[in-house]
Formats: structure tokens, sequence, C-alpha cells
């Protein structure tokens, strides 16, 4: 029988392409999200792009009583967490926000399983987690630094609280998925990210800017002990890392899984760096991206990729988009924007 999928966060960027995929592979889904950061219009994308009338459950992931409710009205067979606030500037402003949300909606959400007898769940976490890593490319193994934000801390408590649960409660499965930076759009550019304000990440700067809506890019920092001075980073294609979440539930579903509690990198192993990006960008779309060189951005770490071996011997999952096809992903949907 087909399986079922909860996607919490589902209507938000990472979340959405992750519905398309889930049922591109077969799954049932739902859809929870209290649209917080996103739009209804992500989930009319979803049904556009896969011809299914996806369930939208419009709900707080801190509400119990509204989780436990939700979980009557489907029969859900795993959940996929994605439910989170996720800017780190923000986070330092207002940390109590973040810390009732992102841990309290996890909490919340791991008590309406146990009620619901649920015992399969993905939670998104970030290479936020390894800080800048004494050693390169960052393993699993590499450990955790002390976070730098309250967001980082969210994520690194979340994954503590998961591995504790996992391993009070007989027949509860837990994967926890460190994202590099996902980056890129659908390529029907139905979904994409949905920035908020000015955007703080590299992508949606350069696709604004190139757009006309930002006036000039600005590199933070040339002076990095990289091959051209500028920040290296692993940017995964969001279609690579929704096909992730996809082997992660297969993995939990079909019994491959065989620790309780796994943690994976899901990144492309390949450093690129702010200028590579741009120049990549540029040369991919022919358009221009105006920029100029300014300080380091404080909390910034100069370089950051991934081991990918966990990945790809356990899970079967690699990324093969091109760089070049997700610079031209992301650029689709920009212009998507304008119509
Ligand atoms: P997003 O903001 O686009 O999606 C998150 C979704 O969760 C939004 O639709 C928002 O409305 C919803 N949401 C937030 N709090 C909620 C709550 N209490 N109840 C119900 N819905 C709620 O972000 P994203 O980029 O898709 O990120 C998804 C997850 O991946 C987050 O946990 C984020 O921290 C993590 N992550 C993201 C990145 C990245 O670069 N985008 C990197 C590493 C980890
Ligand atoms: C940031 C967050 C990280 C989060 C990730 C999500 C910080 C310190 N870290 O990571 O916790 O998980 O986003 O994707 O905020 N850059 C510019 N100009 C810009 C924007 C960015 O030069 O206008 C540079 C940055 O200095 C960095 C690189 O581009 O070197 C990537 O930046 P960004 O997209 O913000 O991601 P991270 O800093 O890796």
């Amino acid at each position: 029988m087909k399986k079922t999928v909860l996607v919490t966060g589902g209507a938000g960027y990472i979340g959405s392409h992750t519905a398309v995929e889930l049922v591109g592979a077969g799954y049932g889904v739902v859809i929870a999200d209290n649209l917080s950061n996103s739009d209804a219009g992500a989930v009319e994308g979803v049904r556009r792009i896969t011809g299914v009338e996806v369930p939208f459950e419009r709900i707080d992931c801190n509400d119990g009583a509204a989780m436990n409710a939700l979980f009557t009205r489907h029969a859900v067979d795993a959940v996929i967490h994605f439910a989170a606030f996720k800017a780190v500037g923000e986070s330092v402003a207002e940390p109590l926000k973040y810390y009732s949300n992102n841990v309290g909606s996890f909490v919340t959400l791991l008590g309406s399983m146990r009620t619901a007898g649920v015992e399969n769940v993905v939670f998104s976490s970030s290479a936020t987690v390894y800080g800048q890593p004494g050693t390169l490319p960052a393993t699993e193994r590499t450990p955790r630094q002390p976070a730098t934000s309250p967001y980082g801390a969210t994520k690194q408590i979340c994954e503590d609280i998961l591995r504790d649960a996992v391993s009070a409660c007989n027949g509860l499965h837990g994967i926890a998925l460190r994202y590099f930076n996902p980056i890129g759009a659908h390529p029907s550019a139905l979904i994409g990210e949905l920035p908020r304000g000015v955007p703080a990440n590299l992508v949606p700067f350069i696709t604004q800017t190139a757009a006309g809506i930002r006036g000039e890019l600005s590199i933070f920092g040339d002076d990095y002990p990289t091959p051209d001075g500028t920040a290296l980073r692993d940017y995964i294609d969001v279609v690579d890392l929704a096909r992730a979440h996809v082997v992660a539930v297969e993995r939990m579903l079909y019994g491959a899984q065989r620790e309780p509690y796994e943690v994976f990198n899901i990144g492309t192993g390949r450093p690129v760096s702010v200028m590579e990006l741009v120049k990549g960008f540029e040369r991919a779309n022919g358009v221009k991206v105006p920029c100029r060189v300014v300080g380091r951005r404080p909390g910034d770490v100069e370089a950051v990729w991934a081991d990918t071996t966990l990945a790809a011997t356990i899970l079967g999952w690699r990324s093969d988009r091109p760089l070049d096809e997700t610079l031209r992903t992301a650029w689709a949907w920009q212009l998507s924007l304008k119509d």
C-alpha cells in the first residue's frame, strides 16, 4: 500500500521541492505549514507540477492539540520536519523566537508522533553545526563546534533531542540530514526560494542583483586563505537535496536502516568560491552581476564543504546536477517572479 509522508514546513523552499520528489516516487504526501515564511502558492506549485491534489494543513507545529488531530486525520508513516525559522541574523536579535519555534516545534512533533504511533522522522539539520572544521572536507565524524548563533544552536539541540528520543523509545527511527548550501529551483520555475526583504544568502542576492532589484552584490571578503581569496562553500541543488529525503525515508520505511539514529551530510563534495559562483552565474545565464568586494561578514567561516562518502555508500545518493544547470534554474525562478 502507498505510504504517506507528512512534510512539515512543506510550503517552504526545501519542503515544497521534497513534496514534489516524494509524489514522483509514489508516496502520499501531506503538507503542514503555518505559512509564517511562505505562501500557499507553493502548495499550488507542488500540485501543478505533480498533478496531484496534495492535502495542505495550515497548522502551527507548536500546537500539540492541532498536531495530534492532524495525525488522526491522516495515516502517516513517516515525517520530514522542515518547519523552522532560518534567518541567522534574526536569531541573534530574537533568540527566544528561534528556540521556541525551532526546538519547541520539534519536541511537540515528537510527542504527537509518539501518541499517534508514528516511528520515522527525518530532521533538517545544517552544515552550520560544523562551524569552521579543523580539517576539510567535513565528515559526519568531524566534531561539531560551539554554535555561533541561536539558529545554529537550535540545529545542534534538535539533533541531540532526536538522538535521545530514539535511544529512549524503542521503535523510533531518526535521520538527521546536514544540508550544505541549498540553491536553485525546480526546473519548471513553479516553485523556488522566496526570500523576504533583502536576501542574506548569496544566490538570491545574485539573482535579485541580476534582475536589477539590488544595485550591486557585496562580496564579503577577498582575503581568505583560499585560491581566489573568497570564501568556499558547497552549493547543493535543491532538487538533488529533495531526492536525498526520498532515499532517507525509503531507508527508514523499508528496513535498510542499521542504526536507529543516523546522520548524513548532504552536499556535492565540491568547494566553490563566492567569485566562482558569481562568474558561473554570469556565464550560465548570459547576464551581468555588478559586484564589489567589501569586508568580511562577521560570523562567516572561510571554507566548508562536505565529504559525501557516507550518503553515497549508505543511502546510494549523490548530487548529479551540474552547477551551471542549477544556476540556470535559479535565474529562471527569479524571472518567473517578475510576471
Ligand atoms: P523556509 O523558511 O522556506 O521553509 C520553512 C517552512 O516552515 C516555511 O514554509 C514556514 O512557513 C514553515 N514554518 C516555520 N515554523 C513553523 C511552525 N511552527 N509550524 C508550521 N510551519 C512552520 O526554509 P527552507 O530553506 O525550506 O528550510 C527548511 C529547513 O531546512 C529548515 O529547518 C532550515 O533550518 C533547514 N536548513 C535550511 C538551509 C537553507 O539554506 N535553506 C540550510 C540548512 C538547513
Ligand atoms: C548561511 C548561514 C548558515 C545557514 C546557511 C543557509 C551565516 C553565518 N551562516 O551560511 O547558518 O545554514 O546560510 O544557507 O549566516 N556572501 C557574499 N555576499 C552576499 C551574501 C553572501 O559574499 O551578499 C558570501 C558569504 O560571505 C559566504 C557565501 O557567500 O561566504 C555564502 O553565503 P550564504 O549564502 O549566506 O551561506 P553561508 O554563509 O554558508
